[in-house]
């Protein structure tokens, strides 16, 4: 009897012992097998004597029981034990937020862009366009630009490897070369010309790079050219541009003497700062004033240049920064993030 105990705690033990359902069938062989101990006890109750049988027989079949039911609650628990495990291993939060497609938006240089066409487009200027990779005779002689000029030189600008005069524009006032060559060209008959009037945004090139200048940038040209346009109509037209583009009616505007080859007189253009509305402060410069954009009269040469006469047309011409008037406008510090990709940034103006 005692001996069927130990059986029966030796073959639940033996059964506690392993965690592998395919180890816990071989062990189950040792105990109900066809060589197992409570089989080779069943063989051994014919040499018993008859009396004893009966007992020996219930007492073996209910240790068999006891070892049966262990082993089935053993299963049972390694069956649960992995279903558990699995539930765990593939774990599934219904709470996260799906993986969706996100909502893609506009870059804020683009809006900028967006927003300088849609204002200018308003008074009635068409939105032209010219290549990046440009001709030197485009983006300087064209334009006025002695050979010498320093602007030319190979550390301000990106030339083209084996390719003789062929460069990244350095700025947009190639476009108006080109767009003038076109406009002369279409209208060869007319007279008087119909009147030049864009602008033209796009990317520029210059070596450099720091926290206020990034290699690749953006401008945008303006030009108006026809018989009576003055530099009260710049004055005008850039003025009434910076407020709407602001929404500031009050918004100061200066034009100061300046030098550009391509334009004469020339005038560099500044707005009171949008911060420190004029008193000073760090990003004026504690001047007051940011500046915006070059200007000024289209220079003879360069309109003789496209063949327009001189004498009887005359335009003004502006170049300014969109990328400046987007940082001032949502206050952003430092030019770099326009162009890191970063989506925490992006995402803002989305
Ligand atoms: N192209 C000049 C620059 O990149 C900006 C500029 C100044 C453009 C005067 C103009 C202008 O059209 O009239 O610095």
């Amino acid at each position: 009897m005692q001996e069927l105990e130990q059986l029966v705690a030796w073959a639940v033990s033996e059964f506690e012992s392993t965690t592998e359902p395919a180890h816990l069938e071989s062990i189950k062989g040792r105990f109900l097998g066809r060589n197992g101990s409570v089989t080779e006890l069943l063989k051994g109750l014919g040499k018993l004597p008859g009396a004893e049988r009966k007992a020996a027989g219930a007492a073996i079949n209910a240790a068999k029981q006891s070892i049966e039911s262990a082993l089935q609650s053993r299963r049972e628990a390694l069956r649960a034990a992995a279903l558990e495990a699995q539930l765990q291993r593939e774990a599934l939060d219904v709470t996260l937020p799906g993986r969706g497609a996100g909502v893609g938006g506009l870059h804020p240089v683009t809006r900028t862009l967006g927003r300088i066409e849609q204002l200018f487009r308003s008074v009635g200027f068409d939105v032209a366009d010219g290549p990046e990779i440009e001709t030197d005779f485009h983006n300087f002689t064209a334009l006025n630009t002695p050979a010498d000029h320093p602007a030319r030189s190979m550390h301000d600008t990106f030339y083209i490897e084996n390719a003789p005069g062929v460069l990244l524009r350095t700025h947009t006032s190639p476009i108006q070369v080109r767009y003038m060559q076109a406009h002369v060209a279409r209208h060869a008959r007319r007279s008087p010309m119909p009147p030049v009037r864009i602008i033209a945004p796009g990317r520029v090139y210059r070596v450099d790079s720091d926290a206020t200048h990034s290699p690749m940038f953006h401008q945008v040209e303006g030009l108006w050219v026809d018989e009576n346009v003055s530099f009260a109509d710049l004055k005008g037209v850039l003025t009434d541009f910076l407020r709407r583009f602001f929404e500031r009616q009050d918004l100061a505007v200066r034009f100061r003497p300046s030098f550009f080859p391509f334009t004469e007189p020339s005038a560099e253009v500044d707005m009171g700062c949008v911060f420190c509305s004029g008193k000073g402060c760090r990003v004026c410069g504690h001047t007051g004033w940011l500046e915006i954009a070059g200007s000024g009269m289209v220079h003879p040469n360069v309109l003789r240049q496209v063949g327009i006469d001189s004498e009887r047309y005359l335009g003004f011409a502006f170049g300014m920064g969109p990328d400046r008037l987007t940082m001032l406008r949502y206050g952003i510090n430092d030019l770099r993030l326009f162009y890191d990709g970063d989506l925490r940034f992006l995402g803002q103006f989305a």
